[in-house]
């Protein structure tokens, strides 16, 4: 008997520590094993059952992968992320859509050996959106998840694609075959707004000047935000996303109507985030130097996302807003992890 295992690609990254941990305090969790491009943080290893050093584009790791685990969820959080993907698009592409390919087959795989679906959840991006100008961000209504597809990043392209792909297997793979049978991919999305964690900073995206600016502060460090101050879009604490995930990972198949869902917590413009900031840390220096590039890439996202979809399908319902994710989440937990260095 092959052991059953829950996957995690890319867990080594922001999203990927919160879920390892918050699997592992699962009543009943799951057999974990992690594939990530460098070896698993020491604090998280422990939680994990194996962890393989590894690329997603290697697919005779995958092959191995798969022979050896009845793998019941994937978790593929692997990615470029947009500011990274801007830089090296041919790359952002080659990881963020043909590493996915991989997973989707590696998925379809492993649903024939096993005779049960395989849920496969894939963790999407405001930046599928693109809307045209200032003018229509800042009076379109929340945005829903049919309207403004039209990202401007190499990044946003490649999530909107895969989001494609994930359906086409769930629900069209070898419609043509004479006998067409369900592929037994179990394919589940959402698209995060910019994600703020109190423990660990982001690699390569743009939203991230958010996390940057609380970090900084409180590493008693200056901080020049990339963005004007006036830039608003939607964000969330980070345990919100990873419950998230969890909850939809397990909600009822025939209670999801769609294979993608938004979600959003709370939106705040740059100089809100930076109020917040220097209420906390009044010694927080933070500046404005926007970098037309990135700049011109956040104005492209919504200010706000309509997640109602999410919310009456599966339950969604974010418990950090603002005030909370500040004052009980973000503040007192960025204070503890550099009192060392301030003290
Ligand atoms: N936070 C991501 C980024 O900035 C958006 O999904 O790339």
């Amino acid at each position: 008997m092959r052991r059953r295992i829950t996957l995690i690609t890319g867990a080594n990254g922001e999203v990927g520590h919160g879920l390892i941990r918050q699997l592992r305090a699962q009543p009943n969790p799951p057999d974990i094993v992690v594939l990530d491009l460098r070896s698993l943080d020491a604090d998280v290893l422990p939680l994990v059952d194996q962890s393989i050093v590894g690329d997603i584009l290697d697919v005779d790791l995958l092959e191995n992968l798969s022979s050896e685990y009845d793998i019941d969820t994937i978790y593929h959080l692997a990615a470029l992320l947009s500011t990274h993907s801007e830089f090296r698009p041919e790359a952002a592409h080659r990881v963020n859509v043909r590493g996915t390919l991989n997973l989707l087959h590696m998925a379809i795989d492993q649903a024939e050996w096993r005779g049960k679906p395989v849920t496969f959840i894939f963790p999407s991006s405001v930046a599928v959106y693109g809307m045209p100008n200032l003018t229509a961000k800042a009076s379109a209504p929340p945005v829903s998840e049919d309207s403004y597809l039209n990202p401007i990043t190499m990044y946003g392209c490649n999530k909107l694609y895969c989001e494609h792909l994930g359906r086409y297997y769930a629900q069209h793979y070898r419609q043509l075959a004479a006998n067409p049978t369900p592929s037994g991919i179990d394919f589940r999305s959402v698209r995060f707004p910019g994600l703020i964690s109190a423990t660990t900073m982001p690699a390569g995206g743009t939203s991230d000047f958010a996390p940057e600016m609380l970090h900084h502060a409180a590493d008693g460090k200056p901080y020049a935000c990339f963005v004007r101050p006036d830039t608003t879009m939607p964000f969330m604490a980070m345990p919100d996303a990873i419950r998230a995930l969890i909850e939809l990972a397990q909600a009822p198949a025939d209670a999801l109507t769609r294979s993608v869902y938004n979600l959003t917590a709370f939106s705040l413009s740059a100089e809100q985030v930076a109020e917040r900031v220097r209420a906390a840390f009044p010694h927080a220096d933070i500046t404005f130097a926007p970098t037309p590039g990135r700049q011109n890439i956040v104005d492209s996202w919504p200010a706000n996302l309509d997640d109602s979809a999410a919310r009456r399908d599966w339950g969604w319902m974010p418990e950090y807003d603002a005030d909370r994710a500040f004052n009980d989440y973000l503040v007192p937990t960025i204070r503890a992890k550099y009192a060392h260095k301030t003290a």
